[in-house]
């Protein structure tokens, strides 16, 4: 046969992940998840590169042999160049260059934000263009502009901390270990939004600041310990959904500006903070009552992995955007 088979690859934090595409139909994403920095409550870069040097040779192994395919079968190797911690992505860029020249095939490098929201095109249903994506996840808050697969504007984003960052670094002051945005939404469901006040940043024009929270909660933490050492465990559940109800308050905010400003209502969210059961919650009932069409991809695909990878390097298949072997990676990229 004549298929397009493309080796897709991410480094670009702390998941080692490749995916085999073919001709624009995903047939695995093989990750490999980092453990290592449970302990020190963070992703440590020197210990997330090691880790991707002992991770990528079987991870990719794995994807061409469960793909049913060989290694001479592939027709291009991709690879996030950024945006990135750069020991992790050097790990993916030297191996995919290494690889395409071993092979004699085409190299294709991937904007990792992009690859985000590419992610809605590898099942149905698929999002129409022009739409709107929120992606949310640990390292990057931004709001897009989609014209059509590889043709996105970046209309507003976070000036400081990622929100995702801010589920982390709250939910450490709350004693709860890394990565503690899947503990906050856990707990959020037990307990009262509105048990305490946390502020809303209000940025200006479509742009986000989520630093503030986390200095808040901890000066109200500080002064409530003093009073009550066990505040924390007795109050935990309103914590975490005060501190949840502000943080989506934040991104819902500035959503619903971005769709009256562009009068595009097609909507769509990608990252690791869309699997947040709250912000799922929120978004399908404003949906429902404005008239928005919601597109949410499968929780798989929203963490990083290299399906998006490779639908990405797809897209940029069909028009012949390719890399020669000089390309670096980067630890910042802009869409
Ligand atoms: O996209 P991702 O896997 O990696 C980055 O590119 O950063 O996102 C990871 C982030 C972490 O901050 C994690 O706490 C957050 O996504 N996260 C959540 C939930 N699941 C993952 N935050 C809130 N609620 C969740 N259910
Ligand atoms: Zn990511």
């Amino acid at each position: 046969t004549n298929n397009i088979f493309i080796l897709a690859i991410e480094s670009s934090c702390d998941e080692t992940s490749a995916s085999v595409i073919a001709d624009g139909k995903v047939l695995n994403n093989i990750v490999a998840t980092q453990s290592v920095h449970e302990k020190y409550g963070g992703v440590v870069p020197e210990l997330a590169s090691r880790a991707h040097q002992e991770n990528i040779i079987p991870v990719v192994q794995e994807a061409i042999l469960s793909a049913g395919i060989t290694k001479d079968q592939l027709s291009a190797v991709a690879f996030t160049r950024g945006p990135g911690l750069l020991g992790s992505l050097l790990v993916g860029v030297s191996f995919a260059k290494s690889f395409a020249f071993s092979l004699g095939i085409p190299l294709i490098e991937v904007n990792h934000m992009q690859a985000h929201i590419l992610a809605h095109f590898i099942d149905d249903p698929k999002p129409n263009f022009p739409f709107i994506c929120l992606t949310v996840s640990g390292g990057h808050t931004q709001l897009v502009l989609v014209k059509s697969h590889l043709d996105m504007q970046v209309i507003g984003e976070t000036r400081d901390d990622a929100v995702g960052e801010a589920f982390d670094k709250t939910a450490k002051l709350l004693g709860l270990p890394y990565p503690g945005g899947p503990l906050i939404d856990k707990h959020a469901k037990d307990g009262n939004p509105k048990a305490f006040a946390f502020p809303i940043t209000r940025m200006p024009e479509l742009d986000y600041s989520f630093s503030g929270i986390k200095t808040a909660v901890l000066y109200f933490l500080r002064d409530q310990l003093q009073e009550n050492p066990k505040f924390i465990e007795e109050n935990l559940a309103d914590l975490c959904a005060s501190i949840q109800y502000s943080l989506i308050e934040m991104l819902l905010i500035k959503l619903k500006k971005a769709v009256k400003e562009t009068r595009v209502s097609e909507i769509a969210i990608a990252g690791g903070v869309s699997a947040n059961s709250g912000l799922r919650e929120s978004l399908t009932t404003l949906a429902a009552q404005i008239g928005w069409n919601l597109y949410i991809p499968k929780f798989e695909y929203c963490t990083d992995n290299a399906a998006m990878i490779a639908m990405a390097a797809h897209y940029k298949y069909l028009k012949g955007e390719f890399s020669t072997l000089d390309v670096a990676p980067l630890a910042k990229m802009k869409l």
